[in-house]
C-alpha cells in the first residue's frame, strides 16, 4: 500500500464545535440551502449570503482542531507514500493541525474571491458585499466557497489521485453531495480498497469494503496508528 486518498466532511470538525450541515442542529436547518449557498442567492440577497459566511468565519476563532485533525496531520508528516487529504470543509482546522497535503474542494472561509477577475485574497473576518478587489478594483469580492451549481475546486488533481489510490478513506461525510459522494466508486473502479469512518452509515455506505462507526476523534487516531504500523514499502 503506497497511495492514500482521504476525503473529509463536516463530521470531522463536529467535535471541535462546528455544526454539520444535515441532521439535528445542522447548518441547513435554519436556512434553506437555496437561500444561502447558490449563485442565485448571492445575486438576490448578497447581505444574507455574506452574513451566513461571516458568522461561520467568526466561529473559527472559537474552535480548535480535535484529535482527528491532529491524527491526519501526523499521517501527513509521517506517511512516506503519496497522500492527498481532500476536504469538503471550508474551515481551516486541517491546516491548523499541521496538514499540508490538503485540497479544499469546496473552498475556504479564510479566502475571498473576486467574482469578476477570479483573484483570491485573504478574507477579513467580516466581508461586506461590495468589497473592492485588490487586483481589478471591482466591488465584487465574495466568499471563496463553492456554491451549489458551481464546479468544485481541484477536480483534475483529485481524479488523478483517485486513479492511483491504493486506499480511499472517507471520514465524517454523509455522502449526500456529488461529486465527492462518488469518489468511493471512482476509487473502487481503479482498484483501491475503501474504508469509511463515520458516526452513521453514509448514503454510499454499501460501496465501502469496510465501515467503522463512531466519533472521528476516536476512530481516526486509531486508524492512523494502524496504517502507520504498516508503513508503505519504498517504490
Ligand atoms: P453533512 O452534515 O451532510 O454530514 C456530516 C456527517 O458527519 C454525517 O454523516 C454524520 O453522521 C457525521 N458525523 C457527525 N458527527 C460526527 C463525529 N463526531 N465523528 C464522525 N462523524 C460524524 O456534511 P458533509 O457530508 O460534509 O457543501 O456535507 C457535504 C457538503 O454539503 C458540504 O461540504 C457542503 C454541504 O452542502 C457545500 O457547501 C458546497
Amino acid at each position: 500500500m503506497h497511495n492514500l486518498v482521504i476525503l473529509t466532511g463536516a463530521g470531522i470538525s463536529a467535535e471541535s464545535g462546528l455544526a454539520t450541515f444535515r441532521g439535528p442542529g445542522g447548518l441547513w436547518e435554519g436556512h434553506r440551502v437555496e437561500d444561502v449557498c447558490t449563485p442565485e442567492a448571492l445575486a438576490a440577497d448578497a447581505a444574507l449570503v455574506h452574513r451566513f459566511y461571516d458568522l461561520r468565519r467568526q466561529a473559527l476563532a472559537t474552535v480548535q482542531p480535535n484529535p482527528a485533525h491532529e491524527a491526519l496531520a501526523r499521517l501527513d508528516r509521517e506517511w512516506p507514500g503519496e497522500l492527498l487529504i481532500v476536504t469538503q470543509n471550508v474551515d481551516d482546522l486541517h491546516e491548523r493541525a499541521g496538514a499540508t497535503r490538503l485540497l479544499h474542494m469546496h473552498g475556504e472561509l479564510k479566502s475571498a474571491l473576486c467574482a469578476l477577475c477570479g483573484v483570491r485574497q485573504a478574507s477579513p473576518a467580516v466581508l461586506p458585499p461590495g468589497t473592492e478587489c485588490g487586483a481589478c478594483g471591482a466591488p465584487a469580492m465574495r466568499p471563496d466557497v463553492v456554491f451549489f451549481g458551481e464546479m468544485p475546486l481541484g477536480i483534475e488533481v483529485i481524479e488523478a489521485a483517485l486513479a492511483r489510490a491504493d486506499l480511499f478513506v472517507s471520514i465524517g461525510t454523509s455522502g449526500a453531495v456529488y461529486p465527492a459522494a462518488g469518489f468511493v466508486q471512482t476509487a473502487r473502479w481503479h482498484g483501491a480498497k475503501t474504508l469509511e469512518l463515520n458516526l452513521d452509515p453514509s448514503a454510499g455506505s454499501v460501496f465501502f469494503d469496510e465501515s467503522r462507526m463512531g466519533p472521528a476523534s476516536a476512530l481516526v487516531p486509531a486508524w492512523v496508528d494502524e496504517v502507520l504500523g504498516i508503513l508503505a514499502p519504498p517504490r
